[in-house]
């Protein structure tokens, strides 16, 4: 230890309970996952409290294994545990993050995208040494769907009722029958939830990573929406028709792309001259110490991890990071000649931005 610099029994102690809190939770991964992947929040929300017995049997696993993820989940506070009758209930709200797909605040995905994470690690680290990127493609098949299915949730229920409302005068263009482009779609959730809702407009989705959309045009077809969506690979900052759409969005992608700013100069050229740019980005402060909290923690792992590599491994490698923050990001959109940006609004995870040319 540095001279001089000795620890405070009181502060040691404090962070070590920290510590020993977020070392349960890294722990828990697994267990979450497993839980997913059997059925086992499903089981205990559809039928209510169980002993193991009971949970075994109607999940088919072994009752010794599910009396310990049990005793483990009333550990974390995930499942509440009723003593006399020997039975475990996931509350209504646990059931929200862990059972319910739909809810705005199902997290499952995130659980994906922390193992994704411990996957990938040994790539990101030789990474840290020579300084290159990991190419989107270069990450585990795993992480991909991760990430759509972390923001899925938020897409449903926020999309179609508040962010697309926010934006002057869309709503009303997609409502008569606008021209759409879905830009760093990834699976397509997005663009598969507007044309469900917007059937007289066409969406067409473009991403650089070709299993993403094998994937969206499956997710598409599962979903009805194939008569108004077309998807294709293309780069942002290269994908075809001049001044054609009338809202070109970009969800969770601005930051992670090589020339964020060559995506933007050609999004204005793409557009129609009172067309919309929508750029939806994680919630962030312009200074690294606004963001020192449980959200920018969750976005600069990512960032770390997916973002920043992400970037360097494209032309230009702009890096901006995951937690930009309005400030980099607008200065960004108006170099691409856009004369007006602004946050049209906000959510704890996203913030979502209007330019017009
Ligand atoms: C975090 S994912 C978001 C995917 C999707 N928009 C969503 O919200 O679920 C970022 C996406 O940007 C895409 N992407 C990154 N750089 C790109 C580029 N230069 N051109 C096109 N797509 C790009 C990746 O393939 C990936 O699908």
């Amino acid at each position: 230890m540095k001279e001089g610099a000795t620890a405070e029994p009181a502060r040691l102690a404090q962070f070590v309970d920290k510590i020993v809190g977020d070392l349960g939770a890294v722990l828990s991964i697994a267990l979450v996952r497993i839980g997913d992947r059997l059925g086992l929040y499903r089981a205990l929300h559809e039928y209510g409290p169980m002993t193991s017995e009971e949970l075994a049997a109607k999940a088919q696993i072994a009752e010794r294994y599910a009396r310990e993820w049990l005793s483990h989940q009333a550990a974390c506070g995930y499942l509440s545990y009723d003593p006399p009758s020997l039975r475990f209930t996931l509350p209504p709200e646990q059931a929200m993050v862990f059972a319910e797909p739909e809810s705005p605040v199902f997290m499952m995905g995130g659980f994906d995208s922390a193992a994704a994470m411990v996957e990938n690690a040994e790539a990101v680290e030789a990474a840290f040494r020579t300084g290159k990127g990991l190419g989107w493609s270069e990450q585990l098949q795993c992480a991909v769907c991760a990430s759509a299915r972390f923001f899925r949730p938020t897409y449903h229920n926020n999309l179609v009722a508040s962010w697309l409302p926010a934006l002057d005068g869309v709503v009303a263009k997609l409502e008569a029958g606008a021209m759409v482009a879905d830009v760093g779609c990834g699976h397509g959730f997005s663009t598969v939830i507007m044309a469900a809702s917007f059937p007289n407009s066409t969406f067409v989705g473009y991403d650089f990573h070709p299993e993403s959309i094998i994937q969206a045009k499956a997710h598409a077809a599962a979903h009805g929406v194939t008569a108004n969506t077309r998807f294709a690979v293309a780069l942002a900052d290269d994908f075809p028709g001049p001044e054609n759409y009338d809202l070109v969005t970009f969800f969770d992608c601005l930051h992670d792309m090589g020339d964020p700013a060559g995506a933007a100069r050609h999004v204005r050229e793409t557009l129609k001259p009172d067309g919309t740019w929508m750029i939806v980005e994680p919630v962030a402060g312009d200074r690294l110490e606004d963001n020192l909290t449980p959200v920018g923690r969750i976005c600069y792992a990512a960032s770390t991890m997916v973002c920043v590599p992400t970037s360097l491994a494209q032309p230009v490698g702009a890096a901006l990071g995951g937690q930009a923050g309005f400030g980099k990001l607008s200065e960004v959109i108006r170099r691409g000649g856009f004369g007006h940006v602004r946050k049209a609004i906000e959510t704890s995870f996203n913030m979502i931005l209007e330019a017009r040319p």
